[in-house]
């Protein structure tokens, strides 16, 4: 009889949900291929990681390792002791990770260690930046991974110059967008936008969870009162990560006073803060949104197949090429610079952009494609 090939696919934190879904979905084809999906616990309330796995229809994890929040140290070191029982337990023919978060790296280490394969979803992406977690954690699983499924050009040419064999590595798309593809028309029935009392093109949406633009009082203060200039030309709505509350909090009062919390009269700032808002939700409101700020590294994608236009809160992107596109701008943190690129940007009418080459809604379909062909049972 054939055996099954079985995976063991890793999710952490909340980027790595909409990468996992649409992996998950296709399997289903493949009766020859035994899954099994660990959540690492790195993400674990409602807000940050359960409300994902309902709106993404993603199956109840197999195992949860429920590290939860720590130092990046204790978190990493907690993930690994904890997977390495299960790969032990389950032996699997192969470790799929996705993304670049503390859990990425802890599980493809674990399992290189117990001699299992390691696939590496989103492989190749680099922002040069060596101060940025994410960018130790992308270099660090490239190195170890066996198949490295690259979004975007640039991860061809990045592992090529750190000499990652050509036979590793496959470009095969985005499945980010795989997943907002496939859930793009189900996120049009959502009532955010009425719930919000906002109309369509006619508000910017804000994100903010960056080490580098949250752990500094200073740097997170000029960002809330550039915001806050917007904010008063155009309804700004902010969801606001943990991690940036937890910081706006701790800082100080004068930083607090300038924000209003979830659920309070917005009118007294600028700046409409709510909490994390669920996938379908968050999809509906970028892609009526005028402008969107960011420092995330997956919506700058998102907004690029949404045609919105995003202004990047940082020096750098490991995408870059959403810039090439022309939906994307890297505007860096100096508030006047941002505040003028909002004003060019809001001034101008629909946006006409590209879309990158293979950004399509079938990386999945290919990723399993290889991974059978790679894995074939006798
Ligand atoms: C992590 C990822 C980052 C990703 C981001 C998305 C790493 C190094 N960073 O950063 O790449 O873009 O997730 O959100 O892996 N918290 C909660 N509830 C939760 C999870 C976290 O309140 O469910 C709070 C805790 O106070 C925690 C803080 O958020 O200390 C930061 O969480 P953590 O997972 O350490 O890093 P993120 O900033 O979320």
């Amino acid at each position: 009889m054939k055996q099954k090939i079985q995976i063991v696919n890793i999710v952490g934190a909340r980027p790595n949900f909409m990468k996992i879904a649409p992996l998950m979905a296709e399997y289903k084809n493949y009766p020859e291929i035994s899954p099994i999906l660990v959540h690492t616990g790195q993400h674990y309330d409602e807000k940050m990681s359960h409300q994902f796995f309902d709106h993404l229809e993603i199956p109840k994890p197999d195992v949860n390792l429920e590290v939860g929040s720590a130092s990046s140290a204790v978190q990493t070191a907690e993930i690994m002791k904890r997977f390495e029982a299960v790969v032990a337990s389950h032996k699997p023919d192969l470790v799929l990770v996705v993304g670049d978060v503390n859990s990425t790296i802890a599980c493809a280490l674990v399992a290189v260690h117990m001699g299992v394969k390691v696939a590496h979803v989103e492989a190749g992406l680099r922002s040069f930046d060596r101060q940025m977690p994410e960018e130790i954690n992308r270099v660090l699983t490239d190195a170890i991974s066996d198949y490295l499924f690259v979004s975007e050009p640039s991860g061809l040419t990045n592992l090529t110059k750190e000499g990652i064999p050509a036979e590793k590595v496959f470009f095969v798309g985005n499945v980010m967008i795989d997943s907002l593809k496939r859930n793009l028309a189900k996120a049009e029935e959502s009532q955010v936008l009425r719930e919000l009392d906002l109309q369509e093109k006619c508000y910017a949406v804000l994100t903010l969870h960056r080490p580098s633009n949250v752990d500094d009082p200073i740097i997170l203060e000029q960002l809330l009162q550039v915001m806050q200039l917007i904010g008063n030309r155009i309804p700004l709505i902010f969801p606001i990560h943990p991690r940036t509350r937890k910081n706006i909090e701790k800082f100080n009062q004068k930083l607090r006073t300038t924000l209003n919390s979830p659920g309070e009269d917005f009118t007294k700032s600028g700046i409409r803060c709510v909490d994390p808002l669920g996938y379908l939700d968050f999809l509906k409101l970028m892609a009526h949104a005028k402008v969107v700020l960011t420092d995330s590294g997956g919506i700058q994608e998102e907004t690029t197949i949404l045609k919105v236009p995003c202004l990047t809160l940082r020096n750098n992107t490991e995408r870059p090429i959403t810039v090439e596109i022309g939906s994307n701008r890297i505007v860096g943190t100096d508030p006047k610079a941002i505040y003028s690129a909002f004003e060019e940007v809001t001034a101008l009418g629909t946006m006409h952009c590209g879309t990158p080459e293979l950004w399509d809604g079938s990386a999945a379909a290919r990723i399993v494609k290889i991974l059978l062909a790679k894995h074939n049972p006798a």
